[in-house]
């Protein structure tokens, strides 16, 4: 089949390199002339393992062909994907100008039968001005679907080649017929449905996700106050197979692309139809109050008396980890933005480092210093804090940190460290619930 994915960022890039690999023939449009340019040219925009591999194989074998021109591509289109961002508003409310935007200039292209399948994270209620829009150009025969998005920045190509399931949102057969036949070569659960009920479908696995994280930090919060290790707890919890392990753990809080700007919007959501989602104001509550509860940990392991405006004046802080999450560059929601501009309030002087994340944050945290390996940034460091989980961190030799620190402090947002081993080393270690 041909097809065109509109959007060349995470979610775009990676469902044309996937449906591109499958055999079918794939046009990436954006209207980011640039980023068009360097794709090319074989340069990507972010850092995704396996993404070149996979873009450059099937550009070569000419399946995968990046343009700005909708005309170039739509109208050899039998099925476009629309993958453009829908970033929060101030309100929280998604900002739909550019799925808006993508779908117009989409309609004035199409020529015979297209399926418009959205895959971006849209508010529900848009299906009627969204085939307005369409109808105001095109006088062809177009059909509209929902299939959400799951994949994780970092095992994006693996998350969509084995997905947990397919969402097919529309009840038109012939639609229906269009995303079974594409999806076919991929396993996972087929859960065919309307479009609303797959849009809610993607806000309430988001949801639930964020809630288990915020619940997590809770219970940590708790064990805290009793001197009980969050950590064991949650083991416990999590071995209950009706509960599961995975986001149960507290730490910083989620950040990200989705899971903040989709709890926001999922309460927008509720207040357009009338329901007050008061779970979810909590869960995005216990998210924002862990940044300070970080802070205060810091100020605590480092002796900072907490009226004191500049408490961490004259301390140095080699923070490891910056993206939001391991194995992506994806500053969005990172909350090292938020805590790093927090101790630079405090007075303190930050040296930090990300395996892949530096160039991104650069641009977001102009006054840290950047270092350019782990033993950089914790040389002659007051303390060691721990942001991001990355491998690199949960496996650094404990001996040798301990000879570059000035004091062998460690405050660790994400629970990585081995805390028996540091303290038997001499390490003070301050953790998230333990
Ligand atoms: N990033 C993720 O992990 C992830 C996961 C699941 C779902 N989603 C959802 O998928 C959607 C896309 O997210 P993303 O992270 O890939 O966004 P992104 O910001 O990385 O990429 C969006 C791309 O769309 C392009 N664009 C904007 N307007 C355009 C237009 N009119 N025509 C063509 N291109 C246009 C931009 O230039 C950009 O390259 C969002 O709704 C997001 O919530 C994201």
């Amino acid at each position: 089949m041909t097809l065109t994915v509109v959007g060349a960022g995470y979610v775009g890039l990676v469902t044309a390199a996937v449906f591109s690999e499958l055999g079918n023939k794939v046009f990436c449009v954006d209207v980011d002339k640039s980023k068009i340019e360097s794709l090319k040219k074989g340069k990507m925009p972010f850092f995704e393992p396996s993404l070149p591999e996979y873009i450059q194989r099937n550009v070569t074998a000419k399946r995968l062909f990046f343009t700005a021109t909708y005309a170039k591509a739509i109208p050899q289109s039998q099925a476009v994907f629309i993958c453009v961002g829908t970033p929060p508003k101030n309100d929280g409310e998604a900002d739909l100008s550019y799925l808006f935007a993508a779908v117009e200039e989409t309609a004035k292209n199409l020529s015979g039968y297209t399926l418009i399948t959205i895959k971006s994270t849209v508010p529900i209620g848009f299906e009627n001005e969204l085939e307005n829009t369409v109808k105001k150009y095109a006088k062809n025969n177009f059909e509209f679907a929902a299939s959400p998005e799951f994949l994780r920045e970092g095992t994006a190509i693996e998350d969509t080649l084995h997905p947990d399931r397919i969402v097919i949102g529309t009840t038109s057969k012939r639609a229906q017929k269009v995303l079974l036949e594409l999806h076919a070569p991929i396993p996972g659960e087929r859960i065919i449905c309307d479009t609303r009920s797959a849009q809610l479908i993607k806000y309430a696995s988001n949801a639930l996700l964020a809630t288990k994280v915020s619940f997590a930090n809770a219970i940590a919060a708790i064990c805290e106050k009793i001197g009980a290790d969050v950590q064991k707890v949650m083991e416990g919890v999590g071995a209950d197979k009706r509960i599961g392990r995975s986001f149960l753990y507290p730490g910083v809080g989620y950040g990200g692309s989705c899971l903040p700007k989709d709890v926001l919007a999922f309460i927008a959501i509720g207040k357009h139809f009338n329901y007050d989602f008061d779970l979810l104001r909590t869960v995005d509550a216990i998210n924002f109050g862990q940044i300070e509860n970080f802070v205060n940990k810091i100020k605590i392991a480092l002796g900072a008396r907490s009226s004191e405006g500049r408490s961490l004046k004259d301390k140095t802080l080699g923070v490891l980890g910056l993206a939001f999450k391991p194995n992506t560059d994806d500053m969005r929601e990172a909350p090292s933005v938020k805590i790093i501009n927090r101790l630079l309030d405090l007075g303190a002087e930050v040296k930090a480092y990300d395996p892949q994340a530096m160039a991104s944050a650069k641009k977001l945290l102009p006054n840290v210093k950047y270092a350019k390996d782990l033993k950089g940034a914790i040389k002659m460091a007051d303390a060691m804090v721990v942001i991001t989980e990355w491998r690199e961190f949960s496996e650094m030799d404990l001996k040798t940190v301990k000879k570059l620190l000035k004091k062998p402090i460690i405050i660790d947002g994400r629970n990585i460290i081995d805390k028996e081993k540091a303290l038997s080393l001499g390490f003070k270690y301050y953790g998230v619930g333990r």
